[in-house]
Formats: C-alpha cells, structure tokens, sequence
C-alpha cells in the first residue's frame, strides 16, 4: 500500500475501495464475456466482429489492471475468487448462450451502457476527493464510450448487410 497516496485521500479511502473493488469485478466478467464471444461467434459479419471483440478484451484486461492497482495502492485488497464477482460486481455477466452476432452484440451493448452508467457515476463519487482515482477511471471511461460506439456501428452496418441479403 502506498501511505501517502492513503494519506492523501483519507477518511474516503475506504469508500472509494468498495467502488473500485466493484468495478474490478465488473472489468474481469466484461474481459471474459468479449473473449468468449469472439471465441462462439456466428454469421454475418463475423470476422469484423471478432477483431473488435478482441480488441475490446484487451482492453477490459487493462482496465482490471489499472483498478488492481490503485486499488492495492489505497490499501485496499483484490476480491481473489471468481465466484466472489458475482456478489460484488454491477453489471454482472451474461453467458453468449445464442451465438448469432446480433445476439452477442446485443449483450455487448447492454454490457457496455452498464459500465458508461457505473464509471459516471464513480467520476461524481471521487470528484474533489481523490485525483488519481478520477484520472484513470476517467481514462476507462473514454474507452467504454469508445467500445459502445463501436458496438453500435458494428450492428449498424449488420443491420445494412442483412436488408440487402
Ligand atoms: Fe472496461
Ligand atoms: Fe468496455
């Protein structure tokens, strides 16, 4: 733990964890839910599809990282087991149980508007209170933007490719 970055923060330290912990929680199910899907997907549009949905795991890889990080750095622990995600994340996991594209995407999107709600909202909570926390989550923030913008587009251009068939 670093003690001046606590020191810093102080009294909302604690706080400030339990988001953070929740968030991290939520950036390994959203890693895992763009891995599998690249792994499952079907039909059109689906080469597109998958090098965006491995982009984006990537992503959501390093965003778990940056959260562990200042996470430990405020003295805060990392929830080790994967079954105890589910207790603590806020947009959850949702297996690709239908593999067409429109499906996956679909639960991308859901995914995606989910996380844009809870990094907002985490940007209002350590607003004045804690700087480097507000960097990188604002940092995450401009992904996921990024992520549901692409998502969009890529349903978008399936929606276009599927009246001409
Ligand atoms: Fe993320
Ligand atoms: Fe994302």
């Amino acid at each position: 733990m670093g003690i001046k970055a606590a020191g810093i923060v102080g009294k909302d330290a604690s706080g400030i964890v339990t988001s953070l912990r929740k968030a991290y929680c939520d950036e390994w199910f959203a890693y895992y839910q763009y891995w599998v899907g690249a792994r499952v997907i079907r039909g059109p549009s689906r080469a597109a599809a998958i090098k965006e949905l491995v982009e984006h795991a990537e992503d959501e890889l390093r965003h778990a990282d940056m959260l562990a990080k200042r996470i430990i750095q405020l003295g805060g622990a990392l929830v080790l087991k994967p079954e105890d995600w589910y207790a603590h994340a806020a947009c959850g996991y949702a297996p690709p149980e239908d593999p067409f594209v429109r499906a996956v995407l679909a639960q991308n999107l859901t995914a995606e508007r989910c996380a844009i709600g809870v990094y907002d909202g985490l940007i209002r909570e350590v607003g004045g209170k804690d700087a480097a926390t507000c960097d990188i989550i604002t940092e995450i923030l401009q992904d996921e933007l990024e992520h549901e913008e692409d998502i969009e587009g890529l349903l978008y251009d399936l929606d276009a490719l599927m009246k001409k068939g």
